[in-house]
């Protein structure tokens, strides 16, 4: 070819600045690589906590007023198996539809009916029973005449009790005019646990929530509650309508809450 004798000349001054920026270039590429490999990773991360993510809450702010026992538990996974252990234990759910069944339906209603005579439950009233287990509660409303009444609980059990996770409770904003709720001990984001209660009630709603205060729970407690105002304190959209002693199944107190109605206060 005619040009043959000329392009090496002209190739030839390239070279020495590709060979000069050679360090350069492979400083260049090992970065690269490396944050190629860090963004990977990071990715996965991202990923892996996205998958997750339905289950990842925002701890609770530390309170004086209550006790985490989070440690006891490697992962969410971890703490709804040891939850679910507990209500799948085929023992425990023989006690709680026999022996358990009709003390505790019986003692629920009389419950139930006394904040029928306040006024703070109505036999139209929908309602709802957070952690009810086998859903004694739930019969007990229907018994006095709550007829929409229903109760959620990690494992179902029909016709009473449907499932649901109560730190993420799966109902719309503003459904129910009545929960109740004797599991708070077993809520391992306590803030989360209010959060969703207080979403889901009906502005004007009541919760009445049975708690012990000072107490230590049983091995499936994944807080202590320390003091009633740290449990006032999670539920900042709604008033307190009061506090008294009981004797609940263990429980030692009894906690009536009332959904604020002024629309600003309703979604803390
Ligand atoms: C569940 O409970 C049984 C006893 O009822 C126990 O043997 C088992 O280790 C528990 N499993 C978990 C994951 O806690
Ligand atoms: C509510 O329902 C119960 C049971 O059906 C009934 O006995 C009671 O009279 C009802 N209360 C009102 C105020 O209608
Ligand atoms: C439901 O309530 C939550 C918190 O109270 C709020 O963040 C959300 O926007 C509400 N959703 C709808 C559909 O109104």
């Amino acid at each position: 070819m005619p040009g043959d004798s000329k392009p090496p000349r002209a190739a030839a001054l390239p070279v020495r600045p590709i060979l000069l920026a050679l360090p350069f270039l492979s400083l260049l590429l090992l970065l690269l690589y490396v944050y190629s490999t860090s963004s990977s990773s990071t990715t996965a991360t991202v990923a892996i906590s996205t998958s997750s993510s339905s289950t990842t809450f925002t701890p609770s702010p530390p309170s004086p007023h209550i006790r985490m026992r989070r440690s006891r538990y490697g992962s969410y996974d971890d703490y709804l198996r040891h939850q679910l252990n507990k209500t799948l234990d085929p023992r425990l759910r023989r006690v709680w539809a026999t022996r358990d069944w009709r003390r505790k339906v019986s003692a629920f209603a009389r419950l139930f009916a006394s904040l029928q005579n306040e006024g703070l439950l109505t036999n139209a009233s929908r309602a709802l029973c957070v952690g009810a287990r086998l859903g004694q509660e739930v019969a007990a409303l229907r018994q006095v005449g709550v007829a929409d009444a229903v109760g959620i609980d990690l494992a179902p059990a029909p016709p009473l009790v449907v499932r649901g996770d109560f730190h993420a409770q799966p109902f719309g904003n503003d459904t129910f005019d009545f929960e109740f709720s004797n599991v708070f001990d077993h809520a391992l984001y306590p803030s989360r646990f209010a959060a969703e209660v207080q979403r889901t009630l009906r502005p004007g709603g009541v919760v009445v929530l049975h708690v012990a205060v000072h107490r230590r729970g049983d091995k499936y407690s994944a807080n202590d509650l320390l003091d009633v105002q740290g449990l006032f304190g999670l539920f900042p959209g709604c008033d307190v309508v009061r506090v008294s002693k009981v004797d609940a199944f263990g429980l030692d107190t009894e906690v009536i809450l009332r959904k604020k109605r002024s629309p600003a206060a309703q979604h803390p």
